[in-house]
């Protein structure tokens, strides 16, 4: 596999469709939250993960999530992704519950680990989602882009044929980001996706999922540890505090759409990713 591969830019005139019109119009907000609680019980004990978690994330909003291990971050998004049942309190994804946005497949998921299968090719690996979904009721939805289609997006064109063993840890995320794409989610949860990749590899991807974002117009859920990759993708940083995992600050971002990482050299950056590390002391 060579290195261009790996650095190759985004497709720019993809034919893919522009962004659909929403069922969530009405509202404008793909996720919508109030008071949701999610305690777990244990033999000896309960944690409360989530207390009382409120929040608005408007329809194709750049989200990222950031705070101190156990504070809740990917409990959010297995709520989401209707992964796990709130305690208490109520959300809406897309209009409708987390379950039924589920099963209309409008929910992505990404993970640290790509998790690929070994013996299918990248191709294959990204149209797996479709053969599962073969036959059900909920596949009538056109997709926009063909698994070719979100290969060659995420950089992958030429690496079709590839298994996952000949790919790069960056190569394999991006299958796995195309794997997600497939059924043309309206909302993408990302959970720490490029948390084990090197610095430069996790900055292409970083420049290359914005790419993707701007293309596609879905909502992103992302969640890092990182305050530099959280300030930079992020339109908003929302920033939990731990025991119990509650919202400690939303802090825009206000950052230029079209930003690439020279954009972490300017006054306002910084100040940001400063003001970022001053909170998250605290949570
Ligand atoms: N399935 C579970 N059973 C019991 N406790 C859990 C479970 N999942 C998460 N927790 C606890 O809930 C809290 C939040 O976890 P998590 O959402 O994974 O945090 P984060 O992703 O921010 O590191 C932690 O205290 C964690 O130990
Ligand atoms: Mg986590």
């Amino acid at each position: 596999m060579t290195t261009s591969t790996l650095v190759a830019p985004l497709a720019q005139g993809m034919p893919v469709a522009p962004a659909r019109a929403t069922s969530s119009a009405a509202t404008g907000f793909s996720v919508s939250c109030r008071d949701v609680t999610v305690r777990f019980f244990t033999d000896r004990r309960s944690v409360t993960a989530l207390q009382d978690l409120s929040l608005d994330i408007r329809d194709g909003e750049f989200l990222t999530l950031l705070g101190p291990s156990g504070c809740g971050k990917s409990t959010f998004l297995r709520v989401v992704a209707d992964l796990i049942a709130p305690t208490a309190g109520s959300l809406q994804v897309l209009g409708v519950t987390p379950e039924a946005a589920r099963i209309r497949r409008d929910i992505g998921f990404v993970f640290q680990d790509a998790a690929l299968l070994p013996w299918r090719t990248a191709l294959q690996n990204v149209e797996l989602p479709l053969e599962v979904a073969k036959g059900r009721a909920d596949t009538t939805r056109a997709a926009r882009a063909t698994p070719r289609e979100l290969l060659e997006l995420v950089g992958l064109k030429g690496s079709e044929n590839a298994y996952p063993h000949e790919l790069s840890g960056g190569m394999r995320q991006r299958v796995a980001i195309a794997r997600a794409l497939v059924s043309d989610p309206r909302v993408l949860l990302m959970d720490e996706p490029f948390g084990a990749l090197d610095e430069i590899t996790r900055d292409r991807l970083n420049e290359e999922l914005l790419r993707v974002w701007r293309e596609l117009g879905m909502t992103v859920l992302f969640v890092t540890h990182s305050i530099y990759e959280a300030a930079f993708l992020g339109q908003r940083v929302l920033m939990l505090a731990a025991n119990p995992g509650r919202v400690q600050e939303i802090v825009p971002t206000d950052l230029p759409a079209d930003r690439g990482l020279d954009i972490r050299e300017t006054p306002r950056f910084v100040q940001l990713t400063a003001h970022l590390r001053q909170v998250l002391e605290t949570c």
